[in-house]
């Protein structure tokens, strides 16, 4: 996907991006709509900026507390706490209460596997069971609240169980997702001192096992802190389960009671971290909390998916990534939503199968990424157009931006013209999301996430934190808290402080570039650190360098990013040796070895050899020269800071 957008010498971008178009929700939609208008959406909107404390206080008391809360925020810039003093639990929101009010014959999930055939259905008195069982089962290795657990599962069931389980008894769940490393596993159970794995045998993906019990095996050799390992049997494979730390799921749930009463938690504790990659070498655990996320998770849930009773919410995400925590898992449970879930690759066994999903389940909601949408187009339409897809009537997309061409594409090809798409704009550290459509109020514009939510007060400034113009680009900023922002990066507040609140003091800085247009629009124009967005997943250069340099041929590397038509931006890197000799079997090495430290998701697309990389007078490494001569481009703009004028010319030699 071309960038629309490029810097300006000031320092502030300008935009180059023109879509005009504007597709406002049918009358249809609006009329069975939660939010029916421009006009709703505007007092709404009015309510939660005037009196926020009110507007939250309405919404949180709709969650089934045991001690209910004595304030509704306490802001100590930048740490903010809500619901200050009430205890509640985020298991029993998702499931007790929906029991409890009758509804636990509600379907709660529907599962398919990738090979063909499988299936599960669980109602909401089904899972509280399964959950009750598993939650049974950590107590019984000893457990306890405050506890981390890591959860390195593929996209099954008993994911979304083990994270519920973890909630229940008022443990940590730390979810890595199944395509990382061992090394990455290793790094997380370390920083996070997890005391316990939830794992499985293995994974479907495209035909065949991932090893993950095998990577875990690995990872723990440098994992003192985790004395158990709990495994699903899934597909079967062959593993080896070490006497006393390493225990079945069946035998660990197979006396447990299907009951078990949640613990009341502080609204504050943490509910969760889950690891994201910033502008330096080592991932951050970011913290969220219990009644403040689950709040956002559910009343974003609430707006933005517009939430009926009869949904089928499909949300693609894996349960590794935010998108799977708050819209697979929180966020529609709490709602008392039927979710979907599918185990596997959307190419398996062939390009059609999430059509053949989608004719065969009939999910009224589904939620992707742009580079899905991308990929299905490259696929092309046989493997659409005999398919029925006339169950969906709302489509949703997350995780960059979506170039107008795919979202014409998604309007027309997979919503039949009828769909409101809503392009969610938000982050690991948002909890939720933050700017978005809502269906049957906004028109929206390709491209654009459009606008706030109630409670979302979004501002773009310049580097010195003044605000930008109309159709002006800056940097991306919240003024004010909200019930799902990030409370902390686990064990290292300063960072905290210092990454999100010190660049524009007091603000909470997002990381991205942004501006509004003059319908008061938001458009997002890409990361303003050094975090690629690589189909959807967030890498950082920085770690994909450290790997790189920690292989003993590797002198000196830089990774960028380039377009990519399928995953928005592919990686690559520029690498100096120290010894070996530059071809294609150093090549493949080097792929094997970033796989090996980080996982499959950050392995380089291109590698260019270079004798030399060009850097400023200060010794820095000039990446946007280098994302120039990636992509192809000429080099533009200011090079008067080059240390040596002749290395771009060599690096277009070593090519
Ligand atoms: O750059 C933005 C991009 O993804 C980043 C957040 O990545 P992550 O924490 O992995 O969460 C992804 C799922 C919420 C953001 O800083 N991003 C996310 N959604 C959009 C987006 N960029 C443009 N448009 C979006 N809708």
């Amino acid at each position: 996907m071309n960038s629309p957008n490029s810097p300006a010498p000031s320092g502030r971008l300008s935009s180059i991006m023109q879509e005009d178009r504007l597709f406002p929700p049918s009358a249809e939609f609006s009329k069975r709509a939660r939010i029916q208008s421009m006009e709703d959406y505007r007092r709404i909107y009015a309510d939660a900026m005037e009196h926020p404390e009110k507007f939250w206080d309405n919404l949180a008391k709709l969650l089934p507390w045991t001690t209910p809360y004595t304030r509704v925020l306490d802001w100590q810039p930048p740490c903010a706490s809500w619901f200050v003093g009430g205890r509640t639990n985020a298991s029993a929101a998702c499931l007790d209460q929906h029991v409890a009010a009758g509804r636990g014959d509600k379907r709660a999930m529907v599962w398919v596997g990738e090979p063909i055939g499988e299936r599960r259905e669980l109602t909401y008195r089904e899972l509280l069971a399964e959950v009750c069982m598993c939650a049974g089962g950590l107590v019984k290795l000893g457990i306890k609240a405050g506890d981390v657990v890591s959860i390195y599962m593929p996209m099954t069931p008993e994911l979304v169980i083990a994270m519920l389980a973890c909630a229940r008894i008022g443990a940590v769940h730390s979810v890595i997702f199944g395509g990382f490393s061992s090394e990455a596993i290793a790094d997380r159970n370390e920083d996070a001192q997890a005391v316990a794995v939830i794992t499985a045998d293995g994974g479907w993906r495209r035909g065949s096992q991932l090893p993950l019990k095998k990577n875990v095996d690995d990872a723990l050799v440098r994992s003192p802190s985790v004395k158990h390992v709990i495994v699903l049997k899934r597909t079967g494979q062959p593993v080896s389960m070490t006497p006393g730390r390493d225990i079945w799921w069946h035998d660990l749930v197979a006396d447990m009671p299907d009951s078990m009463a949640p613990v009341a938690m502080d609204s504050e504790a943490p509910l969760f971290i889950l690891y994201t990659s910033g502008s330096t070498g080592k991932p951050k655990g970011i913290e969220h909390t219990t009644a403040g996320y689950l709040l956002w998770a559910k009343t974003t849930a609430e707006w933005v998916f517009d939430l009926r009773d009869d949904d089928l919410f499909w949300c693609t995400a894996d349960c590794g990534w935010i998108t799977g925590h708050s819209y697979v898992t929180y966020g529609p449970l709490a709602a008392g939503t039927s979710i979907l879930i599918y185990e596997g690759a959307p190419n398996a066994p062939n390009e059609g199968r999430f059509w053949d999903i989608v004719e065969q389940e009939k999910p009224t909601i589904f939620y992707t990424a742009p580079t899905a949408i991308r990929s299905f187009m490259k696929w092309g339409m046989s493997h659409i157009e005999n398919r029925d897809l006339s169950s969906l009537r709302l489509l949703g997309t997350v995780g960059e931006g979506i170039n107008p061409e795919a979202w014409i594409w998604y309007h027309e090809v997979i919503g039949g013209k009828r769909c409101p798409i809503v392009d969610t704009w938000w982050q690991t550290e948002t909890g939720g999301i933050m700017m978005s459509p809502l269906p049957g109020a906004t028109p929206t514009k390709p491209g654009s996430c459009t606008m706030p939510l109630p409670g979302v007060v979004p501002e773009i400034v310049d580097s010195e934190g003044n605000p930008v113009d109309t159709g002006e680009g800056g940097w991306l900023v919240m003024k004010q808290p909200w019930p799902g922002m990030l409370r902390g990066i686990w064990g290292d507040q300063e960072r905290y402080r210092e990454t999100y609140w010190s660049k524009v003091p007091g603000k909470y800085l997002a990381g991205d570039n942004a501006r509004q247009d003059a319908d008061g629009y938001y458009w997002i124009m890409g990361r303003i650190d050094d975090v690629l967005n690589v189909a959807g997943h967030r890498l950082s250069t920085i770690e994909i360098e450290s790997a790189l340099v920690s292989h003993p041929c590797v002198a000196e590397a830089a990774a960028v990013g380039r377009p990519h038509d399928v995953k928005g931006e592919a990686v690559a890197v520029f690498v100096t040796l120290r010894s070996g000799e530059a071809g294609e079997v150093l090549k493949e090495t080097l792929r094997k070895h970033v796989r090996h430290q980080i996982g499959a998701l950050a392995v380089p697309d291109d590698i260019h050899f270079a004798s030399v990389l060009p850097k400023t007078r200060s010794g820095k490494i000039m990446r946007r020269l280098l994302r120039d001569i990636a992509a192809g481009r000429e080099t533009v703009g200011d090079t008067t800071t080059l240390e040596d004028y002749t290395v771009l010319a060599k690096l277009r030699d070593d090519e």
